[in-house]
């Protein structure tokens, strides 16, 4: 007769536990493995697909043997953007509306919830993050190792001096140098370009993947973010027919990621393992209209709230899709990826996010289930704006009650800039003001008028559609955490020598000792004398 003591019971309760964990978590090879690759700074015209003289063939074709999202929005800036596609959360409501936490900054990103590669891992996928982080480094829980990532090959600031030195500051005392591998600094990048380690790597990871486990790669690229730069051999091979130099090194800076697709493409088919895998290719915000960049038909630029900076060009390629090669209209936000994700690799929407899935909507090609959403609300230094969506209808102003600013800020270059071969054929380049007054809204019709030409604010006919849309502004701005002076950000120092080694040649991180994320990367040397952290050399 066998005889449990309590001890025993709550023994098997926690082997029978575990092994349903172990169920749980293993990977199955029906999970797809995703590739999520991000680009910095393209603008809606700086595809092939908008605009004839660039050169993307490689996402074009992905286009063609998936989908093209033609309502597909992030944040205008890269920071606000990346927090939101990893938390499935809206920035403002943890202190990321803003670029606040890219460099040496005193903000880290405060967000105790579990983001993407942490499910995905926990979902059974190996996840790699290769390129451009910008999500804070200043203690190791916050880099990409110590936040779901099994492997990390890039840099964590939000770009460099140049893509071939990986340093960032002026002077050559103050330059220092960023690119890892793992957590060790990686001195062989000097003098290659960018895109091309970048593209390099993650065929490598492709081709090192094992067919049983699935595996999750975030490609983020630097290209196409200034300063722009591209090997001569990519502007001779592509884009040679372009004239306008700036345009030129745009559409060569393109084409030379667009090859890094290609390559992975390539490396997947020769894996076996392209038709199970999820291939999702955006841009992180619109284009600088300086940079060379076109977002045109589009209004704005990067860093605006309206369409052309924050409508990204997003291309789905994916196993089970009902149709390709069309256009699925839905509405998609930043914050949606991650319960859409989670969904496609066997998961389910975790409460935390403020996004939808969107995934069964997607693969069948029927209506999206998001029909409103918030662009942001930016009440950091130079701006002051709030965006809303309401179906086809968006609602632009002045964040109310923030009495720091009598004007508002939408964002800098706020008119219509069309590619150079259309201002030589006499279509017209439009600068508008950028400010306006705080009694001053602007409501579009983007079925209407997707350039957002026409303001209808004053229209009494859509004094309804105004007033629940003012409804959704007042929800949001007073959400904890929003607008209450007090963000959820932490200062941390205001020394940005603190985030360098000790002979100040190459970034450090430990320099920062943020509650809850100690203890998940706890590898940061105990406090000096003095009580203050000494930073790692890690080199
Ligand atoms: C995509 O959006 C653009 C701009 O709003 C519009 O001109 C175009 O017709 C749309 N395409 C499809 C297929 O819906
Ligand atoms: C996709 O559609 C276009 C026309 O809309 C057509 O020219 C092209 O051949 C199609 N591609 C595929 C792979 O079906
Ligand atoms: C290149 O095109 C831009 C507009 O996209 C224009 O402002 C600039 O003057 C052009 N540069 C040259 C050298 O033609
Ligand atoms: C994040 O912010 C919240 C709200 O301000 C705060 O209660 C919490 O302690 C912070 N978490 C971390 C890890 O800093």
């Amino acid at each position: 007769m066998l005889n449990l003591s309590p001890l025993h019971v709550a023994l098997l309760l926690l082997l029978a536990l575990g092994t349903c964990l172990v169920s749980q978590t293993s990977g199955t090879s029906q999970q797809p493995n995703i590739v999520y690759i991000l680009i910095d700074d393209a603008g809606w015209g700086d595809f092939q697909t908008h605009d004839p003289l660039m050169v993307s063939p490689n996402i074009a074709r992905l286009r063609q043997e998936g989908m093209f999202l033609n309502q597909s929005y992030v944040l205008p800036m890269c920071g606000p953007t990346r927090s939101a596609l990893l938390t499935g959360r809206y920035p403002h409501t943890f202190g990321m509306q803003d670029n606040t936490v890219g460099g040496n900054k005193k903000f880290w990103m405060n967000e105790t919830f579990m983001i993407l590669p942490q499910e995905l891992q926990s979902l059974g996928y190996t996840t790699h993050m290769l390129g451009k982080w910008h999500l804070g480094y200043c203690h190791p829980g916050l880099t990409p190792l110590g936040r779901g990532f099994n492997t990390f090959y890039g840099f964590w600031l939000g770009s460099h001096n140049s893509y071939y030195d990986h340093t960032k500051g002026s002077g050559r005392r103050r330059r220092i140098y960023d690119w890892w591998d793992g957590d060790s600094i990686d001195w062989s990048a000097r003098g290659q370009y960018q895109t091309d380690l970048l593209s390099a790597r993650a065929v490598r990871i492709v081709e090192e993947s094992s067919p049983s486990n699935p595996f999750f790669m975030y490609l983020s690229y630097g290209a196409v973010h200034g300063p722009f730069e591209v090997p001569q051999h990519y502007i001779d091979t592509y884009c040679a027919h372009v004239t306008n130099t700036s345009r030129q090194i745009h559409c060569a800076m393109m084409a030379a990621l667009d090859e890094g697709v290609g390559n992975v493409v390539q490396a997947l088919k020769r894996k076996g393992t392209y038709d199970n895998t999820i291939i999702l290719v955006m841009s992180d915000n619109g284009g600088p209209i300086k940079g060379g960049s076109v977002n045109w038909p589009l209004r704005g630029e990067k860093k605006s709230v309206f369409e052309g900076g924050v409508r990204s060009y997003t291309v789905l390629k994916a196993p089970g899709l009902a149709e390709t090669n069309v256009t699925w209209p839905g509405m998609v936000h930043a914050i949606d990826w991650l319960p859409t994700l989670l969904t496609a690799a066997g998961g389910v929407r975790p409460d935390y996010t403020h996004g939808k899935n969107l995934w069964q909507s997607m693969t069948r090609n029927e209506p999206s289930p998001r029909t409103d959403f918030i662009y942001n609300v930016n009440d950091f230094r130079r701006f002051n704006h709030i965006a809303v969506r309401l179906n086809k209808w968006k609602l632009l102003g002045p964040v109310p009650g923030l009495a720091r600013n009598q004007k508002w800020t939408p964002g800098f270059k706020i008119g219509w800039y069309p590619p150079y071969q259309l201002l030589d054929r006499g279509v017209p380049w439009e600068d508008m003001k950028r400010k306006y007054s705080t009694s001053q809204y602007l409501l579009f019709n983007l079925e209407q008028d997707p350039e957002e030409r026409n303001n209808v604010y004053n229209d009494p006919r859509n004094a309804d559609i105004v007033r629940q849309m003012e409804m959704k502004i007042e929800y949001w701005v007073g959400q904890p955490g929003v607008l209450d002076g007090v963000y959820p950000l932490q200062p941390i120092n205001t020394n940005p020598d603190r985030g360098r080694n000790n002979n100040g040649q190459h970034l450090a991180t430990c320099w920062c000792d943020p509650p809850g994320f100690a203890d998940r990367r706890n590898v940061c040397p105990a406090q000096g004398r003095n009580g203050r952290r000494r930073g790692r050399n890690r080199g």
